[in-house]
């Protein structure tokens, strides 16, 4: 029994070590999901200082229809841009934000998340620190998405 439970506890804990350890791909073709308006922060101190839009998969957009319940393997990305000098036109590229709608990930609510640079390479940002804390605050009760089925409606 005890041999048992140890190789349990090693098949688990091998596991962890290889979800977390996988860096994730951006997924292709997100560019033609269903796409955002165009979201402009103008104030610098917030986090989302910039340009943004916001890429939802089919699954996602059902989510969103149905008040941000959504369904197993829903994507959500943002590109972020920069301001250069007039915000009416879209600086570099500076970001790339991932969610994508996973059971496994009990720790941040049910969702991967996953940060990029500009090229598309992750981040290595840490999950639960730098970005569940944040959707926890702002939408425990909307499925940990923050933007709605109105950020759509252009
Ligand atoms: C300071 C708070 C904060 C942090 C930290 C944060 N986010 Fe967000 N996130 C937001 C807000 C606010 C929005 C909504 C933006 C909008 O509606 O235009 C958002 C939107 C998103 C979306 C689109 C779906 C949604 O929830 O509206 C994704 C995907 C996302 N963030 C991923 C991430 C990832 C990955 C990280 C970590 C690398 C992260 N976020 C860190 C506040 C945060």
């Amino acid at each position: 029994m005890r041999k048992v439970l140890l190789c349990v506890a090693v098949l688990f804990a091998f596991n962890s070590v290889a979800v977390a350890a996988a860096p994730q791909p951006l997924p292709k073709g997100y560019a033609a999901w269903q796409k955002s308006e165009r979201k402009v922060v103008t104030d610098k101190k917030s986090l989302f200082y910039g340009i943004h839009y916001i890429y939802a998969d089919k699954k996602a957009m059902q989510g969103y229809k149905a008040g941000n319940r959504f369904p197993e393997g829903s994507r959500i990305v943002v590109e972020f841009f920069n301001i250069k000098d007039n915000p009416a036109v879209d600086g570099p590229k500076n970001m790339v934000v991932l969610m994508r709608k996973d059971k496994k990930r009990t720790e941040t609510g049910g969702w991967l998340f996953a940060g990029f640079g500009s090229d598309g390479k992750p981040s290595g940002i840490d999950p639960v620190k730098n970005c569940f804390d944040c959707h926890l605050k702002d939408a425990a009760r909307k499925d940990y998405v923050i933007s709605t089925i109105q950020d759509f409606k252009r």
